[in-house]
């Protein structure tokens, strides 16, 4: 009989994280979930759906998470693999509507170039920091 080995469930797509720079600041916002991520701050986004566009994942996740309508969707940093399978990626967006409420986060925060280099980070995001920093300085 032909050994059978269990294969761990591989999951494909994409997790979309947005970049929201206004006046100089970016927007981040602080986990309460899992444990060992509770307090860090990320970009905002999470799991696009099967079928779904990174825009529309990013326009979908931030109405549901911070309340507002988001437009665009150029590329920042490089692809981030995630132990699922999934990869991670960072898109630059435009606020189009609404003022950011912290709807799934325990807290939103606007931070400057300096304050982003002192921020704790959720380890997925830190990679992303030095791209950020460019566009924060107007690129
Ligand atoms: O937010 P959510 O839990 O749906 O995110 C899915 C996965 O993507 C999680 O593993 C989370 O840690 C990761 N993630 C991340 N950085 C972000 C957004 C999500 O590491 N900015």
């Amino acid at each position: 009989m032909p050994e059978e080995r269990a294969r761990p469930v591989e999951n494909t797509g994409e997790v979309v994280a947005a970049a929201i720079i206004v006046d100089g600041r970016l927007l981040l916002a602080q986990r309460t979930r899992p444990p060992e991520l509770a307090g860090l701050w990320e970009l905002p986004g999470g799991k696009a759906e099967a079928g779904e566009s990174a825009e529309d994942a990013l326009r979908r996740e931030l109405r549901e998470e911070l309340g507002v309508e988001v437009s665009g969707g150029d590329r920042i940093g490089d692809d981030v693999p995630l132990p699922d399978g999934r990869v991670l990626r960072a898109y630059r967006v435009q606020l189009v509507s609404g003022t950011p409420a912290a709807l799934d986060h325990a807290e939103l925060r606007w931070v400057d170039e300096r304050e982003l280099g002192e921020i704790d980070l959720v380890g997925n995001d830190r990679g992303w920091v030095p791209d950020l920093r460019l566009h924060l300085n107007g690129r």
